[in-house]
């Protein structure tokens, strides 16, 4: 099913001109590099062999939700082609493998006492058999936003935490025990925020619920987005205290929670009150999740002051167990906005800590050069900021889970042309962010153990359809087969990382 042609032909001196030479060997020798994906997002078969529906069929069987009224019920059928997709992924030299269990596949009801569906435990033995046969690590994401149709209709899903959790567990158990054996990474969580936030306060992700009611039938952006997080903290605490007691002993695995977060920078670094406003979108997006996992068991202090009895309140418990939480800082991360602070009050929808995100500063210079993606633009030295304060905020080692760009013009028809393959845009995204990512490391003595760009093919970017490329391959959508066509990007990062990683 791949091309067989020559991919575009490598061009050392793009790749090499702009890395920096004295960063050759700025990583550790057993970093972890490679691509990352979600279920929902490549493996199609959405009904095949037992699968229950999720909140994500649902929504994208629901005229008007999605961009380019598309649904992800074919993808770009990773089910049926994983083994096709591991030999490509091996060509591309990765060591590690980011992918995600759907739980609808695994139990297609989602709830404890629900059957177990054995050919959803089939069909992710083999992946995982076919990724350690050909050397490649899998970190295994339990939950990237496709929680099981049955559970939202039975009780409002992540909104009921009691009735929630130990379902959640439930299903964490049973993948622990079917592949725990192979599966030494962990995520129990992909950005919860992002799924709180566009699930439940903008209402434009699955399961669609905000206070608009143009949009939405329910809902309470005001609430249910900090309801619900506050769920996912306490379901992973849980989910990670069982992992340590019954499992990690003899499976000696390790798990972690994947958060969401870019930069903020100020409008004007001149203005107390904007590096104020920038310190507090950091909270409000990062340290919401942040604080009760690595520093204090609580939400900051800036969330409270503006969010009240409207921020859940951990038990003195929930407080224990959350805080420690996760054995690294799982860290997806993409761009970087320029924020004001706002003269006016909160309003009870702000979300965000009550600042403007802007794509120029008060000096009219821009954040970056623009993607295809309207809230993405290039910009490598906020990556560095944002590890940097991360790392020194919490002094956890962090594993980069997600990083990657789309680009403009690479919606064409097939065959695409050698120059739409040579896409030099996620090319110089790459090298300007590793060169970011390799300086934090070499130069501020940031702990960084892995990278997975976003992502191995072209995919179904949720509510945006298949409008955004974010692929080092790119998809023909119209072929039956969903043929794919190597970019220039996949060999550019290979060749970064050879540069990048030290020899052992
Ligand atoms: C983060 C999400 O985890 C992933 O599913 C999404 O496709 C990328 N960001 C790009 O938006």
């Amino acid at each position: 099913m791949y091309v067989k042609s020559t991919p575009p032909a490598t061009n050392h001196s793009l790749a090499m001109s702009i890395l920096e030479s004295h960063l050759k060997g700025a990583l550790r020798p057993d970093f972890s590099w490679g691509y990352a994906t979600a279920a929902a997002q490549i493996e199609g078969a959405w009904n095949v062999d037992g699968k229950g529906e999720s909140i994500w069929d649902r929504l994208g069987h629901t005229p008007g939700k999605i961009k380019d009224s598309s649904t992800a019920d074919d993808a770009t059928r990773a089910y049926d082609f994983y083994k096709e997709d591991v030999a490509l992924m091996k060509s591309y030299g990765v060591r590690a493998y980011r992918f995600s269990l759907a739980w609808s596949r695994i139990i297609p009801l989602g709830g404890k006492d629900d059957p177990v569906n054995p050919k959803g435990i089939e069909f992710y033995n083999n992946l995982i058999n076919e990724l350690i046969a050909n050397g490649i690590v899998p970190f295994v994401t339990l939950f990237h936003w496709d929680i099981p149709q049955a559970l939202e209709d039975r009780y409002g899903g992540m909104l009921n935490k009691e009735k929630y959790t130990p379902d959640f567990l439930r299903y964490a158990r049973v993948c622990f025990e079917a592949f725990g054996d192979r599966v030494k990474n962990w995520i129990t969580y992909n950005e919860p925020g992002v799924y709180s936030l566009a699930g439940y306060a903008a209402g434009v992700h699955a399961p669609g619920r905000s206070s608009n009611r143009e949009l939405n039938e329910e809902g309470d952006s005001s609430t249910e987005p900090f309801i619900v997080s506050h769920t996912e903290l306490v379901s992973h605490a849980y989910c990670v205290k069982m992992y340590r007691e019954d499992f990690k002993p003899t499976q000696k695995g390790t798990i972690m929670i994947t958060l969401h977060g870019n930069y903020s920078t100020p409008w004007d670094d001149t203005d107390p009150l904007d590096i104020e406003a920038a310190q507090r979108a950091r909270e409000f997006e990062i340290a919401w999740f942040g604080d009760p996992v690595y520093k204090t068991g609580d939400y900051p202090a800036s969330m409270r002051a503006q969010l009240g009895d409207r921020l859940p309140r951990f038990t003195e418990e929930e407080s224990k167990l959350v805080l420690g939480s996760s054995d690294f800082y799982g860290m997806n991360s993409y761009t970087t906005f320029f924020v004001k602070h706002k003269k006016t009050p909160p309003e009870p929808k702000d979300h965000v800590g009550n600042v403007e995100k802007l794509d120029t500063n008060s000096k009219g210079e821009s954040r970056g050069p623009e993607s295809d993606t309207y809230w993405l633009r290039t910009n490598p030295w906020g990556l560095r900021q944002l590890l940097n304060w991360i790392w020194n905020r919490y002094k956890v080692p962090i594993f980069m889970t997600e990083n990657g760009t789309t680009a403009k013009g690479e919606h064409v028809d097939a065959p695409p042309s050698e120059d739409i393959l040579n896409d030099k845009h996620r090319i110089e995204f790459f090298n300007g962010y590793l060169n970011a990512l390799a300086g934090a490391v070499k130069e501020d003595g940031v702990d960084i153990r892995s990278y997975f760009v976003w992502t191995f093919t072209d995919n179904w970017e949720w509510a945006a359809g298949y409008t955004d490329r974010f692929g080092v391959t790119w998809i023909d959508y119209n072929s039956p087969e969903k043929k794919r066509y190597p970019k220039k990007s996949a060999t550019v990062v290979r060749e970064l990382f050879e540069h990048l990683i030290a020899k052992e």
